[in-house]
């Protein structure tokens, strides 16, 4: 975990598993909305294909892959680094075939997905990670696969959250993603309004 120790200067936390715990222990976890965000809500309901391998990292509650079992998705990974809210949720969705629930880091996670979706994970990360989080979701990824969901369009005084412009995530991702999508949110909820960009981004192929 060494790795995720922040060196930027607006960052003086080490953002490792035991400061995400604490939060969760402490009950200060002021990201979590208590359901699925809308925008990835409207985005989940033009999905056809119900098999998709989809990965949610620094998943949290879950409320996103709660939206996704109930609506028919069978193919879901979650993960987050802190152990109070994985005993969570691996408790509500126990016997549930369609859910694998993994308590690990989302940088040493291995898989292949057609589909991640970033909910409050990217902003959470230290910025000095940011590059190496583009690396790794395109490692993730399959062939065409898609990193969809919200990054923020504002700054903050101090973080986490980290937050950013389109302008900087452009930059960011273009040698790792087609843009399929990077518009302001007009469905975001009420304290996010104005602050939030919907990305739909194809992972490039290299070869
Ligand atoms: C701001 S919270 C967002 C949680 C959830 N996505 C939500 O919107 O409610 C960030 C989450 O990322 C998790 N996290 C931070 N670093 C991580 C890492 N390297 N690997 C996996 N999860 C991580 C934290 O434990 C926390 O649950």
């Amino acid at each position: 975990m060494s790795d995720l120790k922040c060196s930027d200067t607006s960052c003086k936390k080490q953002l490792d598993a035991t400061y995400w715990e604490a939060q969760y222990k402490a009950k200060s976890t002021g990201w979590d909305l208590g359901q699925v965000s809308p925008p990835i809500q409207e985005y989940i309901d033009k999905i056809t294909d119900k098999k998709k391998r989809i990965l949610i990292p620094g998943c949290g509650n879950s409320y996103e892959a709660e939206y996704l079992l109930e609506h028919g998705f069978t193919n879901i990974t979650v993960i987050d680094i802190a152990p109070t809210p994985v005993t969570v949720i691996k408790e509500k969705f126990k016997n549930n075939p369609n859910i694998q629930i993994v308590l690990g880091d989302f940088f040493e996670h291995q898989g292949n997905y057609d589909l991640i979706i970033e909910q409050t994970f990217f902003c959470a990360l230290p910025p000095t990670l940011r590059e190496k989080y583009v690396w790794k979701m395109h490692q993730l990824l399959a062939e065409d696969g898609i990193l969809a969901g919200l990054l923020f369009n504002r700054t903050f005084d101090s973080g986490p959250p980290f937050g950013g412009s389109k302008e900087e995530y452009e930059k960011l991702f273009a040698d790792a993603f087609d843009f399929i999508k990077m518009d302001l949110c007009d469905n975001s909820i009420a304290p996010r309004a104005n602050s939030e960009l919907f990305i739909e981004l194809k992972k490039k192929s290299l070869t």
